[in-house]
C-alpha cells in the first residue's frame, strides 16, 4: 500500500503547493480498500497503481465534502479538516484532490476513464439524495438503496469493474461484484452506526438518526411497530436524544429482529458478490468481502 500512498502524495505534489501537501497530509488516513480492491483484481501494473491511488484521491475528496455537509467533526476518530480547518478549506480541499484525480486519470485507457468518471457523478447524485431523503422521514426501503447504491456501491463497482478491464478480467463478472460489495459494506456501516459505541466509531452513535438518515434497521423497525410506538420513533426523529431513548431505539430494533435482518441483508449480498466470482479462483476476493462484513468499525 506504500507505493499507493506515494502515488497519491505525488499526484498531490504536482500543484507545486506547500500548503495544499500540508493540509492533504493532515487528512486522517483510512483503510484504502478500493485500492487494495483494484490491486487484488488488475495485479501490481503501473496502471493498476495509478488507478488504485486516483480512486483513493476521489473517495478522500468526497469524504471532505461530505464531513461538511454532514457537520461532522470527526473522521476515523481524529478531528476533521473542517473542524480544523473550516468549511471553505475542506470543500476546496475536496475539489483539489479529485480534479487532481481526474487529471492523472486522463493517462489511463478510456474505457476506465470513463467508468470511474460517471461513478463520480453517481456518487454525487447519491450524496444528493441522501440530503433529501433526510429532509423529513424516509420510510422508502426502495429509495434508501437507490440512495446507498449511489452515493457508496458505485466507486466501488466502477473500481472492480475498472480494475478487470486493465487486468484483462471479465469486466461484467465484477462489476456485479463490486456492486453487491459495496451495498453490502454501506449496510454494514449504517448498522455499525447503531451498534457500535462512540469510542469505536470515532463518531458518535446513532449519529445517522439525528443527522435525518433513517437507514435499513429504521426501516424495518418502523415497519414492525404499532401506531404509538411510530409515533414515539418520529417524535425522535433528528433530536439528540438522551440514553432513555437511545436504549428503547436499540432495545426494540433487538426484539423486532430489525438489526439482525438487516445483518441478514448484508450477508446475502456478500453472498450474491461471491457467487459472481466463483470461477475466478482468487481468494482475495472472498477474504475483502469477509473484512468488510464481519467488521466491528
Ligand atoms: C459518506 O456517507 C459519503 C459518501 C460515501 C459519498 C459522498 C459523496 C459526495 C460528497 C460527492 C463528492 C463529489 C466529488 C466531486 C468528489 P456517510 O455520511 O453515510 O458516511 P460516513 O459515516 O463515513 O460519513
Ligand atoms: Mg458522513
Amino acid at each position: 500500500m506504500e507505493k499507493v500512498e506515494l502515488l497519491m502524495t505525488q499526484m498531490v505534489e504536482t500543484l507545486d503547493d506547500k500548503y495544499i501537501l500540508e493540509l492533504f497530509e493532515k487528512i486522517p488516513k483510512g483503510k484504502r480498500l478500493r485500492a487494495k480492491l483494484i490491486l487484488k483484481i488488475a495485479g501490481l501494473s503501473e496502471d493498476a497503481y495509478k488507478l488504485a491511488a486516483i480512486v483513493e484521491l476521489i473517495h478522500a475528496a468526497s469524504l471532505l465534502h461530505d464531513d461538511v455537509i454532514d457537520d461532522a467533526m470527526l473522521r476515523r476518530g481524529q478531528e476533521s479538516i473542517n473542524s480544523i480547518f473550516g468549511d471553505k478549506t475542506s470543500i476546496m480541499l475536496g475539489d483539489i484532490l479529485y480534479s487532481t484525480g481526474f487529471a492523472a486519470l486522463t493517462a489511463l485507457p478510456q474505457n476506465v476513464a470513463f467508468k470511474v468518471s460517471n461513478a463520480v457523478a453517481l456518487l454525487s447524485a447519491g450524496e444528493l439524495l441522501d440530503v433529501e431523503l433526510s429532509k423529513k422521514f424516509n420510510d422508502n426501503e426502495e429509495q434508501y438503496i437507490d440512495m446507498i447504491y449511489k452515493k457508496t456501491a458505485s466507486l466501488i463497482e466502477a473500481s472492480s469493474a475498472s480494475a478487470a478491464m486493465l487486468g484483462g478480467k471479465n469486466v461484467e463478472i465484477y462489476e456485479i461484484y463490486g456492486k453487491n460489495l459495496g451495498l453490502a459494506f454501506q449496510v454494514i456501516d449504517d448498522i455499525l452506526d447503531i451498534t457500535q459505541d462512540s469510542d469505536k466509531l470515532g463518531k458518535p452513535s446513532l449519529h445517522d438518526f439525528k443527522e435525518g438518515k433513517t437507514t435499513l434497521p429504521y426501516l424495518y423497525l418502523y415497519k414492525r411497530i404499532d401506531a404509538d410506538e411510530k409515533k414515539k420513533l418520529l417524535s425522535l426523529f433528528k433530536k439528540d436524544l438522551d440514553e432513555d431513548d437511545r436504549m428503547w431505539i436499540k432495545n426494540r430494533m433487538k426484539e423486532t429482529c430489525s438489526l439482525d435482518d438487516s445483518m441478514e441483508y448484508a450477508r446475502k449480498l456478500g453472498g450474491e458478490a461471491l457467487e459472481s466470482i466463483k470461477d475466478e479462483k482468487n481468494d482475495h476476493l472472498s477474504d475483502i468481502i469477509t473484512q468488510m462484513i464481519y467488521r466491528d468499525f
